[in-house]
């Protein structure tokens, strides 16, 4: 069944999601932070794997994004290109790396592109950082943008809830999505808005909107990996649909392997030399 929907094995570029978008074809984005899931990811088909900064959570146990290093993402983004041959690889810039001003931003971001050989960067926000993304693009780095909830922003948020349900939120989204589009950035995720909203927002687009919880109408959607496999506890928003559950079959699978070890029963004859 693996990668069964895929007739087109040609590398994705950031022109081809564009076009996707002009030809109603739905993007598929997931993130990953290692080499064997990255691998096994590309091979099913993504259309485009995002090394989140989501890894402070899901790999390094953080509460929040904001702790993850320039080095810690390069890391996994260098672990990720590694076992990618056709999605196209996105790499978030981590907190405090591209907030500063614009000359500190496109020192990370070549950094980040020289030592990772990611395809492309993820900054979080709007007008408040578009000089810094027209300097990133100027390098010639292609960007996505991230609207609505944007994780690294949670201390002043103070909360995960929906955002821009009112109207003066939703109109600075949509003027900061039609800046970055106009700055040049090739896809904005968008992240926990209400679907309609969403659905405007990538109605006057020509670049592709990646929901998260961000409703139907968006030109693609992006999950966080173990969240879709059932591998985190605890964590069930209402745009969560889970595709497995991971974390019971790796507990069973564990269990019986500290079971067999405890009795005896492996190795057995045919698993030894
Ligand atoms: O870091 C991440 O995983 C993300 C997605 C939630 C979009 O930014």
């Amino acid at each position: 069944m693996a990668g069964y929907l895929v007739e087109d094995k040609r590398k994705v570029t950031t022109h081809r999601l564009i076009q996707m978008k002009q030809e109603n074809k739905k993007i598929a984005m997931l993130t990953a932070y290692d080499y064997t899931t990255a691998q096994i990811v590309d091979g099913a088909g993504m259309d485009v794997i995002l090394v989140g900064d989501s890894a402070s959570n899901v790999m390094a146990g953080n509460v929040t994004t904001l702790p993850i290093t320039l080095d810690q993402m390069i890391y996994h983004a260098k672990a990720v290109v590694r076992a990618t041959q056709r999605a196209l690889v996105v790499c978030d810039m981590p907190f405090g790396t591209y907030q500063v001003n614009p000359t500190e931003g496109v020192t990370n971001a070549i950094r980040i592109m020289k030592e990772s050989h990611c395809d492309a960067l993820k900054l979080e926000g709007g007008v408040e950082i578009i000089d810094t993304v027209r300097k990133i693009l100027d390098a010639g780095i292609p960007i996505m943008g991230h609207l609505g909830l944007t994780p690294q922003s949670i201390n002043k948020f103070g909360t995960y809830s929906v955002r821009a349900k009112e109207e003066a939120e939703a109109e600075k989204l949509i003027s900061d999505a039609h800046a970055l589009e106009d700055a040049g950035c090739f896809g904005i995720v968008l992240e926990k808005i209400p679907a309609k909203l969403a659905e405007r927002v990538t109605k006057e687009l020509t670049i592709p909107t990646i929901g998260i919880g961000a409703g139907g109408a968006c030109d693609g959607q992006v999950l966080v990996i173990a969240d879709m496999l059932g591998m985190t506890k605890g964590f069930s928003p209402k745009f969560l649909r889970r595709y497995a559950e991971l974390g019971t079959v790796m507990t069973d699978a564990i269990g019986h392997y500290i079971q067999d070890v405890k009795n005896c029963d492996f190795p057995n004859e045919n698993e030894q030399y």
